[in-house]
């Protein structure tokens, strides 16, 4: 059901509470998510954004009770990814030459997936349309996070259409930042940070700053997942700002994975020794074939510093420590590190993940520590002494 949001522009997309996996199977969306789209209806009508594929007839015929379909004037897409361009197909069947203002890395992302000759209008940062005696301003925003990706601002009405950037994957009915719960809005903002953008943050800070300079009024930043910023719409900008400069909290977190519960009991030892040397750091473990990977890798993003660990199994690692040492790595993580794992015959694993980590950008705090067979008594002592190692060495670097 559409909202009105601000004078003549309304809220027109979907909330998806059935969701739970998106990007294939790479994203978890625990809470769900929405397709924000939004209609400014003046002396033109403009449709920004739509929803993904499945939602798109559905989202037609919601925008035919706002709107005489063929009285959309144009079409801004801000970003080309399906998501969000889903809903075009069924659109432009109605209105087959509709412009649609795009970047120029748009036109091609959109006529890459739908194979289509729309009439595409690309844009450039500074461009613009009038909207009576509003103005529509298109702002470049590539590799945030794709190479199309774009924002506009509406001058009169202050409102930044970001796409991607401030959103986040989360189900709700009540549509603004100030009516929804501040730790699930905040818990699902930095998962989806961490996530998707964390490898762009020198671009994220750069542009951040490029709109900072352009000193424009923002009364409202709308999305195109979840909530529209209406209450102090420039606290999740500092936010992104704060998050972009390489982020750490005072925390450790250790992952390992584990056959015979050996690299377990390594990884609590571990834990007990950084606790033992640290009562204040904050310290998490997941077992990563177990533990949602996305909220591992949130968690490694609010980190200082990273403990891996697998057993050794045909001279590598555990199905799930590879795949999240290949998610570090093309996220990019400032971070320090270390690796950690049992093994019963040749013992490779842990330099198997040093140089994972290393690949990753992570800087390595120490070798690594093997132990052989199950860890008695001895070998959890020698755990708990690289933990307190562990806790030594990132106590120094914090000071
Ligand atoms: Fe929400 Fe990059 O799509």
């Amino acid at each position: 059901m559409a909202v009105t949001i601000k004078n003549d522009i309304k809220w027109v997309g979907k909330v998806d509470w059935e969701i739970r996996k998106f990007h294939g199977e790479e994203y978890s969306t625990h809470r769900g998510t929405t397709y924000n789209s939004y209609l400014i209806e003046g002396e033109k009508n403009v449709l920004i954004d739509t929803v993904w594929g499945p939602f798109g007839d559905e989202f037609v015929t919601g925008l035919e009770k706002e709107i005489d379909i063929e009285k959309i004037d144009c079409i801004v897409a801000n970003h080309a990814e399906i998501d969000h361009s889903g809903g075009l197909p069924a659109l432009m069947e109605r209105i087959p030459g509709a412009p649609i203002y795009c970047t120029e890395n748009g036109v091609k992302s959109i006529s890459g997936h739908y194979h289509k000759d729309w009439n595409f209008m690309p844009v450039k940062t500074g461009d613009s349309i009038k909207i009576g005696d509003r103005e529509l301003t298109f702002v470049e925003a590539n590799m945030l996070h794709w190479p199309d990706s774009m924002f506009c601002y509406l001058s009169g009405d202050n409102v930044l259409f970001s796409n991607d950037a401030f959103g986040q994957h989360y189900a709700t009915e009540r549509l603004y930042n100030d009516l929804v719960d501040q730790c699930e809005l905040y818990q699902e903002a930095i998962k989806y940070y961490a996530n998707i953008l964390t490898p762009f943050s020198s671009l994220v800070e750069k542009k951040i700053n490029q709109l900072l300079a352009m000193e424009l009024q923002v009364d409202m930043i709308c999305p195109s997942h979840g909530v529209i910023w209406r209450k102090s719409p420039l606290d999740i900008v500092d936010k992104y700002l704060e998050w972009s400069r390489g982020y750490k909290t005072d925390q450790i977190t250790i992952i390992y994975d584990t056959m015979w519960n050996g690299t377990r009991k390594m990884a609590e030892a571990i834990s007990d020794g950084i606790k033992d040397s640290d009562s204040k750091v904050s310290i998490k473990l997941y077992n990563s074939a177990r533990a949602d990977k996305n909220t591992i890798l949130t968690e490694v993003f609010r980190s200082k510093a990273v403990l891996v660990g697998s057993p050794t199994i045909n001279r590598g690692v555990l199905a799930s420590t590879a795949a999240i040492l290949e998610h570090m790595k093309g996220l990019r993580f400032e971070k320090k590190g270390a690796a950690f794992g049992c093994y019963g015959w040749s013992g490779e694993s842990v330099d198997v993940i040093s140089d994972r980590l290393k690949e990753a950008g992570i800087e390595l705090m120490d070798d690594g520590l093997k132990v052989l067979w199950n860890p008695d008594e001895e070998a959890l002592g020698q755990c708990m002494e690289f933990g307190r190692a562990i806790a030594a060495f990132t106590r120094i670097s914090d000071a």
